[in-house]
């Protein structure tokens, strides 16, 4: 193709037309929806861990590689240029997804662990002093954990945790009395992964804010299910994982304040984050430029670019009764077989159906549901301290995304049976 020609790999999009929910219209833009695994269909009942992806994103990341690939920011030649508009052009529209101010304050990372650990880094670390708090919930994944728990280790500052009730509610009155003078940044999920709890983002925003603390929202699960709205949140951060919204692996947005992203240092240096470097000091590209050193997936940003386009394109209205029906559907279901007992019953979940089976580990329930093509998720979900919490070692989770059926949902539950017929129970 002569390079006059270069198509942006997703080309932007007029103001989307929503269409009317059909799944089955759904799950043929999925082509590994119609997979089997061992001669069985697939029944992907994964989704919280990584979403499927629908053709138009593995066209948009295809196409870019087939004819617009090139390096970013630097060239100055035709098909570089047309690679710098689409990888911008993603920027604009993922901004305009999330109801971002500015999408000067969009930031590419790896992933939502890759945001929180830069959060955690440039801005948390060089303001906490021993004795500081950072105060997070009992429900976290270890990606929203782990990356404080270091910059407390560094600094001396302590790590405080707002308790969740037994159904995997967030006890909102605990977390508020926990908010105090020494508290510096409050972190937490929007949407558990493990349970699908729907935290009161809003509440505890403005509980903080009201305390002078900033708040960073894990949107990692919530992307994929709520339209998302960081204007309407009010928080100072938000972290989402491109592969959990049906957008490749390896990519993701960190939304920061535009103030925070001004006054924050860079946390990773090289090319593409500076404006100027010689051997005795070095300058800072602007934001987002500055959080961006060396060469982005730009592959994968394109991509997401395409999978937001794609959900945007969706009557989300629609996709939210399916999902909260299938929720309904499900639980039921697998409450329903003998033995079972679901873990997390907090009203308005996410479609995640987390659960134990008497006397049967999850990984044994999950081997055997393998068996019919059924894949599920076993374990504590990177969520250790809330496995503990709620007095279990591990869990089996069904997690569905908008292209889930009900039938998939009968599935599991005759697969349920199976286990316990395998099981001898
Ligand atoms: C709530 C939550 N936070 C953070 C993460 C980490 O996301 P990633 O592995 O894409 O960085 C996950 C992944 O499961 C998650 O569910």
């Amino acid at each position: 193709m002569p390079a006059t020609d270069l198509q942006p790999a997703s080309p932007p999009m007029a103001a989307p037309r929503a269409r009317p929910f059909d799944v089955d219209a759904v799950r043929r833009d999925f082509p590994i929806l119609s997979e089997s695994v061992g001669g069985r269909p697939l029944v992907y009942l994964d989704s919280a861990a990584t979403s499927q992806k629908p053709q138009a994103v593995i066209d948009a990341v295809s196409r870019f590689y087939a004819t617009g690939n090139a390096n970013i920011h630097r060239g100055v030649y035709r098909l570089s240029e047309a690679a710098t508009a689409q990888y911008e052009g993603a920027r604009q529209r993922i901004a305009r997804f999330l109801n971002a101010p500015d999408a000067r304050s969009v930031v590419f990372t790896r992933g939502t662990t890759e945001s929180i650990n830069l959060v955690a880094q440039s801005y948390l670390r060089p303001r906490l002093k021993a004795g500081d708090e950072i105060l997070v919930t009992a429900m976290e994944h270890h990606s929203n954990i782990v990356p404080w728990q270091l910059v407390a280790e560094a600094t001396g500052a302590v790590l405080r945790v707002a308790p969740v009730t037994d159904a995997g509610e967030l006890d909102v009155g605990g977390l508020e009395a926990l908010i105090g003078p020494r508290t510096r940044l409050v972190a937490l999920a929007q949407i558990s992964n493990s349970l699908g709890t729907v935290n009161p983002v809003q509440r505890v925003v403005a509980l903080a804010h009201a305390a002078g603390v900033p708040v960073l929202v894990d949107g990692a699960q919530a992307a994929p299910h709520l339209v998302a709205d960081i204007q309407a949140l009010g928080c100072d951060f938000f972290a989402c994982s491109g592969h959990k919204m049906f957008g490749p692996t390896g990519v993701g947005v960190l939304y920061g304040r535009a103030d925070l992203l001004e006054e924050m240092p860079p946390w990773q240096g090289g090319g593409d984050m500076i404006a100027s470097v010689t051997f005795e000091r070095s300058s800072w590209a602007a934001v987002p430029t500055k959080f961006e050193a060396g060469t982005p997936d730009i592959a994968g940003v394109v991509g997401l670019g395409a999978a937001v386009d794609y959900l945007s394109a969706l009557d989300r209205t629609a996709v939210a009764a399916h999902e909260a029906a299938l929720l309904r559907y499900a639980s039921e279901r697998v409450a329903a077989v003998a033995g079972v007992r679901l873990v997390g019953t907090a009203p308005g979940k996410a479609p995640v159906v987390s659960f134990v089976l008497d006397g049967v580990h999850p990984h044994d329930i999950a081997t055997i549901l393998d068996a019919d093509g059924i894949c599920i998720r076993a374990g504590h979900h990177c969520t250790q301290p809330l496995m503990r919490r709620l007095g279990v070692a591990a869990t089996a989770r069904a997690s569905f995304a908008l292209y889930s059926t009900f039938a998939e949902a009968d599935a599991l539950a005759a697969g349920l049976e199976r286990v316990r017929t395998v099981m001898g129970r």
